[in-house]
């Protein structure tokens, strides 16, 4: 978790994993990922400062939103693999 951060804000590379998969057998949904944000924010705001804090909170929402979006393909069915990486034409 430190050097997927890391590498998100700093570019540090460290971090060469995979999160989709770990996330795709998850049962949440939007509520989840609202609540996950506001407590991720609210960790940010209590611990850190500067231009960085914005930079995470922007990344948060923007991956968070794209799990969901490939969670929702997935419960319609539309994701025939989707424990791995999407196909091209569903990443979106
Ligand atoms: C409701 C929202 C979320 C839930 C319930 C959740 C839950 C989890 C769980 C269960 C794991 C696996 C832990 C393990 O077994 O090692 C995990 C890993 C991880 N999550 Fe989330 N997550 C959420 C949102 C997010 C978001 C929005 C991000 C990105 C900004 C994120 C980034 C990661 C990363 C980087 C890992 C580590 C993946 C790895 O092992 O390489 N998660 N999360």
């Amino acid at each position: 978790m430190y050097q997927f951060w890391e590498t998100m804000l700093f570019r540090t590379g460290g971090y060469a994993g995979q999160p989709w998969p770990k996330h795709a057998v998850l049962n949440v949904g939007a509520a989840h990922f609202d609540r996950w944000l506001i407590l991720f924010r609210n960790t940010l705001d209590e611990h850190f400062e500067g231009p960085k804090v914005a930079e995470a909170k922007n990344w948060a929402a923007s991956i968070g939103d794209t799990f969901q979006r490939r969670m929702e393909k997935k419960k319609l069915g539309l994701w025939a693999n989707f424990s791995g990486d999407a196909p091209n034409d569903l990443k979106n």
